[in-house]
């Protein structure tokens, strides 16, 4: 089969995102710019909110003028609203060829050869099988400095309100050998840094070694500057991860830690299987041993019916935590989870008006931590241009703030310089070598 050119639109979180990259390199195909000079075009879609078939529906649409334009374009859905919809989108839409859910990325080469070999061929590849699932490595950019890794597929965890364990299936860990291999083709690619990604990934183990043991693995791969890692659950946080996050000198000094709720009541409700006192009390064990641990979280407001009272306690926890970043979302009833079948619902208008109050404080305190960091001094790794300004590049802290570098040229890229901060706004610094 000749280099096919291939355009993905991807949808969604860092693990769509990866398997985008998966699917341009189970195709070995050339990724292009222009949906108009591709052989192959894949929307690989999100199920986490909202009218989520209807956003890729329209997706799909989008390229219905390409395919009239050359009629041996095939145009194909990947990600989770394939594997939740996909016979139904298979009717729904004609100039759709197939879907493809998330496990079954390995099997792509076979099904775009049936394709183009015959009018017969797989339409709806949406098995739960897990033979072939960490089969692909991600297609990487020659010298892009960072890069992901899968360590994990699929949730064990059942949050009331998630649709990730329907469409994800339930968790299967990569053997250590495998994160090992896959991290060394990236660094010989030239990653510099690596996030490991998994819906809980600190719940990592494959024959006895755990996620603590795995990052001590991670920290002897020569090459590798740096070792991010996402999501973590709290309820898995452990003395031993801490200690191993802490003594290990390439893992960056940030967590994302979804929270979802201050309210012990909602994080009863939502399943989430911790107490907003263990939450807390993770919280100043991690920072006790890393004062300079930047932290991250999730949080849904309007769960179920959640109360005033319960949204005060998740400000509260805002106000005391002090988050650099939260990403906040509203409530979205997801088909066929237990929250799906909960009774009470909270009134959209009330829980939007949670929402900008919750994203309204959160800004001000995210100003208010990058302000206390300004001329402090910071290793950033060099990734490339600046989205402002092409004369200038940008890198991150370890804490993964971004900082602007003013007129510095491209030989830095790649590198870890020591700068000081002399600007500090809403979601970036300007910084100065030193
Ligand atoms: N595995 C991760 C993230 C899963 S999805 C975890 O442990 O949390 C990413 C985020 O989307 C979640 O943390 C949650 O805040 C949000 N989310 C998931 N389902 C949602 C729903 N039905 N409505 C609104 N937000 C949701
Ligand atoms: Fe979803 Fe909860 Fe897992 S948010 S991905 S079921 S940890």
């Amino acid at each position: 089969m000749e280099k096919l050119s291939i355009f993905v639109e991807t949808h969604g979180c860092q693990m769509n995102e990866y398997d985008s990259d998966r699917i341009i390199n189970s195709l070995s195909a050339h990724p292009v710019k222009n949906p108009a000079d591709a052989d192959v075009v894949i929307v690989n879609t999100c199920a986490i909110r909202d009218k989520a078939d209807h956003k890729a529906v329209s997706a799909i649409g989008r390229y219905k003028k390409y395919k009239i334009s050359n009629p041996n374009l095939i145009i194909g859905m990947a990600g989770c609203v394939a594997q939740l919809y996909g016979k139904k989108l298979i009717k729904q839409i004609p100039h759709l060829d197939f879907v493809i859910g998330p496990r079954e990325i390995g099997k792509l080469k076979e099904l775009i050869k049936d394709i183009k070999d015959s009018s017969k061929f797989k339409k709806i590849n949406t098995s739960m099988d897990i033979e072939e699932i960490f089969k692909v490595s991600p297609y990487h950019e020659e010298g892009k400095i960072n890069g992901f890794v899968s360590i994990q597929q699929g949730c064990n965890k059942k949050c009331a309100y998630c649709i990730v364990p329907t469409v994800r299936g339930s968790e299967v860990n990569r053997p250590l050998k495998q994160i090992l291999e896959e991290s060394r083709l990236l660094i010989d690619q030239g990653a510099k840094e690596l996030t490991y990604i998994g819906q809980t990934v600190n719940s990592w183990r494959y024959e006895g070694e755990k996620f603590y043991n795995l990052l001590d693995h991670l920290q002897e791969l020569d090459g590798l500057e740096r070792i991010r890692f996402t999501t973590s659950f709290p309820r898995d946080i452990t003395s031993k991860m801490v200690k191993s996050m802490a003594k290990n000198s390439k893992v960056c000094r940030q967590l994302h830690l979804p929270v979802q709720s201050g309210s012990n009541r909602v994080l009863k409700m939502m399943n989430r299987s911790y107490t907003i006192e263990w939450y807390r009390e993770s919280v100043l064990k991690l920072k006790e041993s890393m004062p300079d641990l930047s932290l991250s979280t999730d949080i849904i407001v309007g769960f179920s019916d959640e109360s005033e009272e319960d949204f005060a306690q998740t400000m509260q926890l805002i106000e005391d935590i002090r988050f650099d970043t939260i990403y906040s979302f509203m409530y979205s009833v997801r088909p066929g989870t237990p929250g799906e079948k909960m009774s009470s619902h909270v009134n959209e208008e009330i829980a939007l008006d949670r929402l900008h109050r919750l994203q309204l404080r959160q800004r001000g305190i995210t100003l208010e931590n990058n302000l206390e960091q300004l001329n402090k001094d910071f290793d950033v790794l060099i990734e490339g241009a600046s989205k402002n300004n092409p004369k200038d590049l940008f890198g991150r802290t370890s804490q993964n703030k971004v900082v602007n570098i003013r007129n510095l040229d491209s030989s830095y890229i790649g590198k870890i310089v020591k700068v000081r901060t002399k600007e500090a706004h809403q979601n970036s610094f300007v910084g100065e070598l030193i």
